[in-house]
């Protein structure tokens, strides 16, 4: 993507028909809504948002498979009137209680709970993701989608054990047959990490986790030294980003990873891997009730008076 807000649109829009001219299937969008330091919404996420709701207005069948958008980097209630006419069902991502409250106060339709171990963007308060989700489902009505550290069907079986509905996986997917786009090198370095091999860094709309390595080292070195403006900083990053990711350049580019690349052995095939997922999930689900053993004598929890989750 770009920072010029229309060219970013008509990028977008072109990336709308390729995968509607691909598949029959429903697909989502995802929007990060970043802003500046006065919190005004940067024009380019505006300019995406647009082109989505533009992009369906104009062709039925867009409109038709274009059915979820994902917003995620900041609050998007600015946005949620025109989402919500728009027919477009809305899930917000989210980092922390507060925000997952105040995003279905505004009418989203569900929240994604990612928690801070997460690869990518992440967020400015750590709050990892066993913590996170169920303070986060017993406070809102919406569905909640587990995220951050999961990768199997182990991490979906647990997801519903803390009251979320689904989980979105993001550094597992980096490591795919299907991921062709990306330069095999990054596979292999997501196969390669380990416990410790994740670092924070300063990115475009707030912290991010990738691995450690050369490139890292360099933006720490950039920003400390004050040689580049805020803008030739942006477009520094982005050019590590698809160094790594196009190029195949994982010791000089930026690699976004979150810390379950740990735990990440082998390269699967999505079409085998997400039903294998499931019924993994269905089957430990099934086994572990034999496994928790209870006491004769005592009285289950009422839900009601569970501790509420306290947000500041
Ligand atoms: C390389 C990479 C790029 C990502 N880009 C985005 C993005 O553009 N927008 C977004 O909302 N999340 C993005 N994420 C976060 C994922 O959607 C997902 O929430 C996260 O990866 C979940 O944590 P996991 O990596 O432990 O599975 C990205 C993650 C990775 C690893």
């Amino acid at each position: 993507m770009t920072v010029d807000p229309q060219e970013g649109a008509q990028i977008l829009r072109g990336h709308i028909e390729e995968t509607a001219a691909a598949t029959s299937k429903p697909f989502a969008v995802n929007v990060p809504v970043g802003r500046d330091s006065s919190g005004r919404v940067l024009p380019v996420s505006a300019a995406y948002i647009d082109a989505v709701l533009q992009a369906r207005a104009d062709d039925r069948t867009i409109a038709d498979q274009l059915r979820v958008i994902i917003t995620s980097a900041g609050y998007p209630g600015e946005f949620r009137e025109r989402i919500s006419a728009s027919g477009l069902v809305h899930a917000h991502k989210v980092g922390s209680t507060r925000q997952a409250v105040k995003a279905v106060a505004a009418g989203v339709d569900a929240v994604i709970a990612s928690g801070y171990e997460m690869g990518g963007h992440t967020h400015a308060a750590p709050v990892h993701t066993f913590v996170l989700v169920p303070n986060v489902t017993q406070s809102v009505d919406v569905p909640v989608v587990l995220s951050g550290g999961a990768r199997d069907g182990r991490s979906l079986a647990a997801a519903l054990a803390l009251g979320a509905d689904a989980i979105a996986m993001g550094t597992r997917f980096i490591a795919t047959e299907d991921n062709v786009d990306w330069h095999p090198a990054y596979r292999e370095i997501i196969l390669n990490a380990g416990e410790g091999d994740d670092v924070i860094f300063p990115a475009v709309y707030g912290p991010a986790r990738g691995l450690r390595n050369q490139g890292v080292k360099e933006l720490f070195r950039i920003l400390e030294s004050g040689e580049l403006d805020d803008e030739a900083v942006t477009r520094w990053k982005d050019e590590a980003l698809v160094r790594a990711q196009r190029h195949g350049d994982v010791e000089n580019g930026l690699v976004a990873a979150g810390q379950v690349a740990s735990g990440i052995n082998d390269i699967v095939a999505i079409s085998r891997f997400i039903p294998a997922l499931v019924e993994d999930a269905a089957r430990i689900l099934a086994g572990l009730t034999a496994t928790v053993r209870t006491k004769e004598h005592a009285v289950p929890s009422d839900p009601t008076t569970q501790s509420q989750t306290k947000q500041r």
